[in-house]
């Protein structure tokens, strides 16, 4: 991360210190999931989220609110949260779906690239011969591991963390860790495309087709266009600094759009719904971050896609 996000990142906490090496993003996702499981209609719910957000903060919420986390608390006030709260929550029911319906087609090799604070493994009941690979930074694991070992969470499968950088040689991590690569993969980049520069994003995908056996899926999401932080509704100086840590953080993600069309290129077939879509099923109100009646709107789209069979992938046809 630069100095800028991480003095926005510091403006934040306003003198709360985060545990070594875990970021804002992870925790607001946690926080996201921590909120939606209070919610008596509630689209899941992740007892553990809870644990990861009062232990960050080092401190107790028994019964109570959640901590203020930034932008991040439950009165509504913030625009800011309301736009990130809307994103995790939606995006986590799609994806639930969607590794459910893998596992029911018998596929029993998940991969969370990016996995943060995520806790499918313990909460989705996943049949017992599944294996989830959870694939993140050394400090996130890290800290991830003490909570789960402080609160004696324990999964009911078999669960890998694999701490390495998504930059560097992670292929090698993975496969050093067991991942069969002549089995189906079930792939999941859940908030993660947007760190990556367009180029790396396409070098990204060609590594997990690489590795990815006959019968593998990929799921994740993306913005049409880098944000701005006139984009971002303001409401008060920790929405500001969480805008700031947004819009610097944001790599641009993929760049050819829709979707399918950057699947496409890469031998993948799929397409998926608009947030706004998903919203409007779930029932729930459209946010400003992303109302997409404003000029030049901010959309967001999920999808999940299908390993094509290996002649239809670009360059291996005739081989
Ligand atoms: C927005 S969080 C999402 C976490 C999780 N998928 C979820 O939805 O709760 C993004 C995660 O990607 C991880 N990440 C970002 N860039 C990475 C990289 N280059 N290598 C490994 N992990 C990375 C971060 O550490 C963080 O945990």
């Amino acid at each position: 991360m630069s100095l800028t996000v991480e003095a926005a990142q510091d403006d934040v906490m306003n003198g709360l210190q985060l545990p070594e090496g875990v970021g804002l993003t992870a925790l607001f996702a946690a926080y996201a999931r921590a909120q939606e499981t209070r919610r008596t209609d509630r689209l899941f719910a992740d007892p553990l989220a809870e644990e990861f957000v009062v232990r960050a903060l080092g401190v107790n919420a028994e019964g109570r609110s959640l901590p203020r986390l930034g932008p991040a608390r439950e009165d509504d006030s913030s625009h800011l949260w309301n736009g990130l709260y809307s994103l995790f929550s939606a995006r986590t029911g799609f994806y639930d779906s969607y590794l459910l319906d893998r596992v029911t087609a018998d596929c029993r090799q998940i991969v969370l690239l990016g996995a943060g604070l995520d806790t499918r493994a313990f909460r989705l009941s996943l049949p017992v011969d599944t294996v989830v690979y959870e694939v993140d930074t050394p400090g996130v694991l890290t800290f991830k591991d003490k909570v789960l070992a402080d609160v004696g969470a324990e999964a009911a499968i078999r669960r890998v963390p694999v701490e390495t950088d998504l930059r560097d040689d992670w292929p090698r991590e993975l496969l050093a860790a067991g991942f069969a690569p002549k089995t189906p993969t079930t792939w999941l980049a859940e908030g993660l495309l947007m760190y990556f520069q367009p180029a790396e994003t396409d070098r990204f995908l060609d590594e997990i087709g690489k590795l990815s056996a006959p019968g593998s899926s990929l799921a994740g999401e993306y913005l049409t266009r880098r944000t701005r932080l006139t984009d971002i509704p303001i409401s008060d100086d920790s929405d500001r600094a969480v805008a700031t840590v947004f819009v610097s953080s944001d790599q641009g993600g993929p760049e050819l759009w829709p979707p399918s069309e950057w699947l496409r290129a890469h031998g993948w077939t799929g397409d998926g719904p608009d947030l706004v879509d998903e919203l409007n099923i779930a029932g729930r109100p459209v946010p400003e971050l992303f109302n997409p009646h404003k000029p030049d709107a901010l959309r967001l789209r999920l999808f999940s896609a299908a390993l094509n069979p290996r002649d239809d992938r670009p360059g291996t046809a005739n081989r």
